[in-house]
């Protein structure tokens, strides 16, 4: 876990079968609601399908840059009109960003990738219990999360490394189509994987004191215990 980063390098080595293989059958022993386990992966390898879906995440990460140009998290879920009832409205100008390209450039890096995986939940499969809330409902992804997470880990194990994606969602319809995605299934992540070109390097998160609390959310802070130090 704490040599796990977010991979966006890759050396020209392969990622073989027998290797993913190995990968996804250490992730799927993932938690997962009613152990339904409701995620299904498309493996792609094809250069031509690798570069159109290189081509929507670049559209999703042109509306993504248009927030963070704006100041703002992009697509924050406080303001989804799922769970608000707020305006569907985006802050943004989403059909202006669409045409200014991402300051990262076009990711070439994920046509060169030996593989792209591409996660999606089947909805018939998993529960959301906290909808009908007033808000967002979390709880499905938490159905597939933690497998996403799992193959990144499987693969650090075994000298690879990856990243999650999202914002590929916002052209879902489009990949949908291009992948053959039943209406049931919707995209949970699609993960570049390949070995890394850089080694790792120290990741940077905030220190226990920062998030976890006693007792109450507003509690006294959980610290190191002396014995531990
Ligand atoms: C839900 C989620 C969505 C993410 N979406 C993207 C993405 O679309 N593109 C990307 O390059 N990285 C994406 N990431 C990777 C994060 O940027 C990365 O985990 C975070 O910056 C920490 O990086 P580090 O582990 O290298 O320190 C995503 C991560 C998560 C967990």
């Amino acid at each position: 876990m704490r040599t796990t980063p977010a991979v966006r390098e890759f050396t020209d080595d392969p990622l073989p079968d027998e290797v993913l293989y190995e990968i996804l059958d250490d992730a799927r022993f993932a938690p997962n609601g009613g152990n339904r386990q409701g995620w299904h992966v498309i493996v792609v390898r094809d250069r031509a399908t690798k570069h159109r879906i290189a081509e929507l995440y670049e559209l999703g990460m042109r509306e993504y840059a248009a927030y963070l140009r704006a100041g703002l998290v992009p697509f924050a879920a406080s303001e989804a009109s799922e769970g608000s009832g707020k305006s569907s409205r985006p802050a943004v100008d989403l059909e202006a960003a669409r045409t200014i390209p991402s300051p990262g450039g076009f990711p070439d890096y994920m046509v060169d990738a030996p593989v792209l995986l591409v996660v999606t939940l089947d909805l018939t499969k998993v529960a959301a219990v906290d909808t009908g809330l007033g808000r967002l409902p979390l709880a499905a992804g938490a159905s597939v999360y933690p497998f996403a997470h799992n193959i990144l880990l499987a693969a650090r194990a075994r000298g690879f490394g990856g990243h999650f994606t999202t914002v590929l969602s916002r052209q879902e319809h489009e990949l949908r189509t291009l992948l053959a995605i039943p209406d049931e299934q919707v995209l949970a992540t699609m993960l570049p994987l390949g070995k890394p070109a850089r080694s790792v390097k120290r990741l940077r998160r905030l220190a226990v004191e920062e998030f976890a609390t006693l007792e109450t959310a507003g509690g006294p802070r959980l610290t190191r215990p002396e014995a531990s130090r």
